[in-house]
């Protein structure tokens, strides 16, 4: 058995292919065995309730700026770390999960976090990306890359899986996808068809890496 947690903040269509993939019997013995988020409003959570799935809400409390502000953030990354350990995850997925985790969570599960971006990241930690074609496109960092692709009038973007480490939107690539930008686009028909990509990549990496996993110690 390889056991996933999954992390998210909304829809959770990702989540959902996940699932799919697994009722199809396609996700390589894979099995998602909770869900967490840090919203209480987050769909994905009444997704997985709705299958019997463990599901649980670890709000990052509101805090004033100054020093206090990083002891809430690292005393509320704790508790989320322990909700997912007592789940002994083998993968800790961020499925659209908009908090930035800082080594103090990853600490927990050791080369066991991945996470999906909406745009192209370079295998070097670089601040560009070189296309399929040899075009070269800056590397879209951050919680908006779709709009900030389209505000810079690229005419492709992407999708990426990869390793978490503290450095953020860095880290080993483990899938990649070029996506066009349609001359029409609008914010939500460029994330809707990323988002097509992303839930089929996600379903082949979790595969993947489900049979590639050396038996829990
Ligand atoms: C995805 O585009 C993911 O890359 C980003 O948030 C989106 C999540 O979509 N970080 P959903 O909640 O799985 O529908």
């Amino acid at each position: 058995m390889y056991t996933v947690a999954v992390l998210i903040s909304g829809s959770g269509s990702n989540l959902q292919a996940l699932f799919d993939a697994q009722d199809a019997g396609d996700l390589g013995g894979a099995e998602v065995h909770v869900v967490v988020s840090d919203r209480s409003d987050a769909f994905g959570l009444q997704r997985a309730l709705a299958r019997g799935v463990a599901a649980a809400c670890v709000p990052l409390p509101a805090a004033p700026s100054g020093p206090s502000r990083h002891a809430v953030r690292a005393a509320w990354e704790q508790r989320l770390a322990k909700v997912v350990a007592a789940f002994t995850p083998d993968l800790v997925v961020l499925a659209g999960f908009m908090r930035i985790l800082s080594s103090g969570f990853l600490q927990h599960f050791p080369n066991r976090v991945i996470n999906q971006h909406p745009a192209l990241l370079p295998a070097d930690g670089g601040d560009t990306v070189t296309t399929s074609t040899g075009l070269v496109i800056p590397a879209l960092r951050g919680a908006h890359v779709v709009p900030d692709a389209l505000r810079l009038g690229m005419s492709v973007t992407g999708c990426t899986i990869h390793r978490v480490t503290p450095r953020v939107d860095d880290g080993p690539i483990l899938a990649r996808t070029e996506v066009p930008i349609l001359p029409d686009d609008d914010e939500v028909s460029l994330h809707e068809r990323i988002k097509a990509h992303e839930r089929r990549m996600i379903v082949q990496v979790v595969r993947d890496l489900a049979a590639g996993s050396s038996p829990k110690s």
